[in-house]
């Protein structure tokens, strides 16, 4: 099963990928990671992905499909779940025909629907273990008293440096000019499925579980 889940920043893409991939053996597939990855290489590269990232604007569509294809060829288990990817109609094209040439498909796209107020308070409360990547909010999630990641038992947690509200602005206004067009896109496809993404973290789930096992 090969799912897309699209939404704004903060909307819990991660946080219920990180679920799918637990449950259902999927691969999370987040082009934000392997950013960050690319930027902490201290190449060239790197560098230039770090500048757009820190302001909140997007890392071209050829670096960013490069590093998807990449992953592609790897292990499949329980398909993939695409985390932020893709997110111009240029790389939604791309993967349908990186798919393609696996003899795969999409299964669905899962559009989470968050309004704008509470990506805010969703983002800058925003933080994650920098052992395992498991995902904190300072109100919703908190970090266990213990100061011990749920997950791993890691006791460092991170804040992105994009997770402010300046850059939060730019993220939005990219989100809305270039990715948002992809809801229309799937749409006519009859990929589209929407979930409540202001909903509890567990019945985000729910309905998430519902979708797939249609
Ligand atoms: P990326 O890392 O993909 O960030 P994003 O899309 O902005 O999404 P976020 O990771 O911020 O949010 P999320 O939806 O995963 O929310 P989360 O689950 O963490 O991209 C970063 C940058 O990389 C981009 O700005 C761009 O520069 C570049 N980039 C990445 N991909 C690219 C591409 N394809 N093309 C070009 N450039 C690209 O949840 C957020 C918070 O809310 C957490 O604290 C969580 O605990 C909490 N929360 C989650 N669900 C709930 C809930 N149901 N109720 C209450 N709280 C909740």
């Amino acid at each position: 099963m090969n799912i897309i889940l699209l939404g704004p920043p903060g909307a819990g893409k991660g946080t219920q990928a990180r679920v799918l991939v637990d449950e259902r053996d999927m691969i999370q597939l987040s082009t934000g990671d392997m950013l960050r990855e690319a930027r902490s290489s201290g190449t060239e590269m790197g560098k230039v992905v770090a500048e757009v990232m820190d302001k909140g604007g997007l890392v071209t569509d050829e670096i960013v499909i490069g590093l998807i294809r990449e992953k592609l060829e790897g292990e499949k288990k329980g398909g993939f779940i695409f985390d932020g990817f893709p997110r111009t109609l240029a790389q939604a094209d791309a993967l349908a025909d990186l798919l393609a040439d696996m003899g795969e498909a999409l299964d669905a796209v899962v559009e989470l629907q968050v309004e704008e107020e509470a990506l805010v308070a969703r983002i800058v409360g925003r933080s994650t273990c920098g052992n395992c990547g498991e995902v904190y909010h300072d109100v919703t999630k908190p970090i266990p008293a213990d100061g011990k990641c749920a997950n791993c038992g890691g006791t460092e947690f991170k804040r992105r440096a994009d997770d402010n509200e300046e850059s939060l602005k730019t993220r939005l206004m990219e989100y809305y000019k270039k990715t948002s067009p992809l809801i229309g896109y799937y749409y006519a496809k009859d990929d589209l499925r929407r979930v409540d993404g202001l909903a509890e973290m567990s019945e985000v789930k729910r309905q998430i579980d519902e979708i797939l096992s249609n």
